[in-house]
């Protein structure tokens, strides 16, 4: 009798940094895990571009690495998730598969004109919040195609041709993996675009002439768990893999932290943090300027979200090692912090691109207060890390003010939910009891999970409760009277950035 083998799950987790390649076992357990790291491109002060060549060869070494280190071959892969950072857009040629341009990031400001211009129309403003539940930014998609459209020659006539197309980063990879047989998206990405109407999950006409965007350029739009298509032979895996999820990487981290009830809200610590909010089956449109979207959408029923991103996280405890050299590692970022006896009278903004939610100020830009003649290094690290803490705490209030919900928890991941001094601080300043996920990372987790139940690897979602286990938990212990103290000198800072930044 044949020896039936072992099966496998493979996420690939493609973020602005780099891309990871994992392999999950059976009881979503890590068998590898191998990260490629990836140079932007930065044409410009606020621009931050990618080789979508990169990209790729970046994910076919994470993948063949991986493989390798585990041991295993391509057929012992069950299926296959991507989970990828959203709204950074790609233009490239239906017939060669060239692209057009560089990866616009979803953090680069180039199309900040653009999206002025069509902010300044209060009509078209409200138009598109309605149907995408999105503020008018340069953060999404659409105003990124806009761009290439206009400053690449002949683009737009190729365009409107059925020339071209387009595709966020997971749309990419799915071109490459299938050898451009699938040209496909979910609506967790689809819905970062400004362009795809999340009340009838549909491309939008009225949006697409808004924007003059061909819809002969847009993907398919899936469910996030589903087999969208297989590898080509000719691929790295040496067989016909199921592409059975794909999914927005701050969604992915949802599902792989369970926050999969009405109410419950996650809050993933990376290069920017980025908190949701389950809204359960139908959306709730923010009155606070913070984003509707959608979830994840599972058996064609979208789970909707309130959303809040903050543009600079763990970027901010970067730039304390990479440009002030203040920090040799993370690890300084936590000892100095508890090393400063400064009374937090500091405060840091680190709007090195803007503030996001719930300010969403593209003007604003960097700045620090209340320093004095004895402010330490220790000091300014500390504020810095308070900085991530006390935005995160903003976009807490105003979720619990357009919900109506009352959070007593919040669940945390991502690398620099690490930082112990940072999350007591969150749990202080936010009053809210944290739940540290015990894995730092549940982004690949997620996209496993979405990919294993499409195959039957998995039952269903709630089959997955057996196999996560519980981390460390934070709870609040700062006077109340303080805390507000503390927020109201935050409140300050912030206005006084704006004002510096008109
Ligand atoms: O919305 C942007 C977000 O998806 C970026 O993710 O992995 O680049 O931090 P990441």
């Amino acid at each position: 009798m044949a020896i039936k083998k072992p099966e496998y799950i493979l996420a690939i987790d493609q973020g602005t940094t780099g891309t990871r390649a994992i392999v999950f076992n059976h009881n979503a357990r890590r068998v590898t895990s191998v990260a490629i790291p990836m140079t932007p491109v930065i044409p410009r002060t606020g621009w931050l571009e990618q080789r979508p060549l990169d990209i790729w060869h970046a994910t076919q070494t994470a993948v063949a690495d991986a493989l390798i280190n585990a041991g295993i071959r391509g057929d012992e892969i069950k299926a296959l998730g991507i989970a990828n950072q959203r709204e950074t857009t790609i233009i490239w040629h239906r017939q060669t598969g060239q692209p057009i341009y560089n990866a616009i990031s979803w953090s680069s400001t180039q199309s900040q004109d653009i999206a002025q211009s069509i902010a300044d129309d209060a009509e078209k403003t409200e138009l598109i919040r309605q149907k995408t539940g999105l503020p008018v930014s340069a953060y999404f998609s659409a105003t990124k195609i806009r761009w290439i459209l206009d400053n690449v020659p002949g683009a737009q006539a190729a365009a409107e041709n059925g020339d071209l197309v387009f595709g966020t980063v997971d749309t990419w990879l799915t071109w490459q993996l299938t050898d451009g047989a699938v040209h496909a998206t979910d609506a967790t990405n689809a819905a970062r675009t400004m362009l795809y109407n999340i009340h009838t999950q549909e491309w939008d006409d009225e949006l697409l002439e808004i924007f003059n965007i061909p819809l002969s350029m847009l993907p398919e739009v899936h469910n996030s768990s589903e087999v969208i298509g297989r590898t080509s032979p000719m691929s790295f895996f040496g067989g016909q893999v199921p592409i059975a999820s794909v999914i927005g990487d701050q969604n992915a981290s949802m599902v792989g932290q369970l926050a999969l009830e009405k109410g419950m809200v996650k809050n993933t610590y990376g290069a920017g943090a980025f908190m949701i909010m389950n809204t359960g089956n139908e959306p709730v449109m923010s009155n606070n300027r913070l984003v509707t979207t959608i979830a994840y959408k599972i058996d064609d029923q979208p789970v909707y979200a309130l959303e809040g991103s903050i543009f600079s996280a763990g970027t901010a405890i970067q730039w304390l090692h990479d440009r002030l050299g203040m920090i040799e590692t993370q690890l300084d970022a936590w000892s100095l912090a508890e090393e400063s006896d400064n009374h937090n009278e500091i405060y840091v903004i680190p709007a090195f691109n803007g503030l996001g939610a719930p300010y969403w100020d593209p003007n604003a830009r960097g700045t620090v207060f209340g320093m004095t003649r004895g402010t330490s290094k220790a000091d300014f690290v500390k504020a810095t890390l308070q900085s991530i803490a006390y935005q995160t705490a903003d976009i807490l209030s105003t979720m619990k003010k357009d919900s109506g919900y009352e959070l007593a928890t919040m669940k945390a991941d991502g690398s620099v939910s690490r930082n112990p001094y940072l999350m007591q601080f969150q749990s202080d300043i936010a009053h809210v009891d944290i739940e540290r996920s015990l894995d730092e990372d549940a982004t690949p987790l997620g996209a496993a999970f979405l990919a294993g139940i499409a195959v039957g690897y998995w039952q269903d979602l709630s089959d997955l409760q057996h196999y996560v286990q519980a981390g460390r938990q934070f709870k609040p212990n700062l006077a109340e009277e303080q805390r507000q103290h503390l927020r109201q000198g935050w409140r300050n800072a912030i206005k006084a950035t704006r004002f510096f930044g008109e």
